[in-house]
């Protein structure tokens, strides 16, 4: 299982490692067949999108599953649609769920599981992703000052890179509506006005507003949102000049963040995304090991 951001320091740093072997071209492939799925009961691009990627330069056998199309649509639970892929003879699954923890109940499957997000649980190859983009550009964690900005309570990617820093030594600290941070996340960073906190910090993550995830209707308009909360042209001269910006995207441009600097020179937006495929790799051929997979290092 590779689910919650309770992954430990020692396999964070192995991930990290593989992840920068594969970026600098080292080739794997599986001594078996191995079959895998992607079941994504929510919509995704990225993450969706760079485990296939990931799988296919693995050497995996991708098992196309459509949830939309599939018996999901009669009623079928997760559940029963994890068994009937065990029981068909997948070797894996990748599960992206709205359910929080959906990952618990399917444990007793006995089918190793990949968490692609849960509800506003946790993201964890998004925090091996974001965090391999940090280490690429200081080289450390520790005492690094990383701001997490927006709508922190709705958001799966926060809670798991908020712990996930915090046990590698990083300073975290939360911005954004007070209305839209949980005290109990406070465990993990600290909370300060969005100002300080974008002159202070040296990784600035800004957050698309989870209106899927929320009971009401925003008060505000994203104008207003923009103003203050945004990263503006105005307050990005006032970052500091090594310190560089983060999304885990999809992005609302105008609203979380300027149009204009989502390709400037601060922005990690998209090399975020490329390493997605890296970390990916890293997590698949760590998760398949465990459970008794063989790979063998193709040299060029
Ligand atoms: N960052 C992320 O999870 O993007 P997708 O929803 O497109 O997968």
């Amino acid at each position: 299982m590779f689910t919650a951001a309770e992954v430990d320091v020692r396999t964070i740093w192995k991930l990290l490692e593989e992840a920068m072997k594969i970026a600098e071209g080292k080739f794997m492939k599986p001594k078996n067949e191995i079959f895998v799925a992607n079941l994504f009961y929510e919509n995704s691009t990225r993450t969706k999108t760079s485990f296939d990627i990931a799988e296919r330069r693995l050497g995996l056998t991708v098992i196309p599953f459509d949830v939309q199309n599939s018996s999901a649509s009669k009623g079928e639970s997760l559940y029963d649609t994890a068994k009937t892929l065990k029981s068909l003879g997948l070797d894996l699954l990748v599960i992206r769920h709205s359910q929080d923890a959906y990952y618990r109940e399917l444990s007793r499957i006995g089918i190793p599981i990949i968490n692609a997000g849960d509800g506003k649980g946790h993201h964890p190859s998004q925090c091996m992703l974001d965090l391999l983009t940090i280490y690429q550009e200081f080289g450390n964690f520790q005492d690094l000052k990383v701001g997490i900005v927006g709508d922190v309570k709705h958001s799966r990617v926060a809670n798991s890179d908020a712990e996930a820093l915090r046990k590698l030594g990083a300073k975290v600290y939360f911005s954004g509506p007070p209305k839209w941070f949980d005290m109990g996340t406070i465990i993990n960073g600290t909370f300060v006005s969005f100002e300080e906190l974008v002159r202070e910090v040296d990784v600035l993550i800004l957050l698309r507003i989870q209106h899927e995830r929320h009971d009401t209707q925003m008060q505000m308009s994203t104008d207003v949102y923009h103003r203050k909360y945004g990263l503006t042209l105005e307050l990005e001269k006032h970052m500091k000049r090594e310190a560089i910006i983060m999304h885990p995207a999809p992005i609302n441009r105008g609203v979380e963040i300027a149009d204009e600097l989502v390709e400037s020179s601060k922005s990690r937006i998209f090399k975020q995304m490329e390493n997605g495929v890296y970390v990916r790799m890293a997590i698949l051929k760590h998760v398949l090991e465990k459970n008794g997979h063989l790979f063998e290092q193709i040299l060029g």
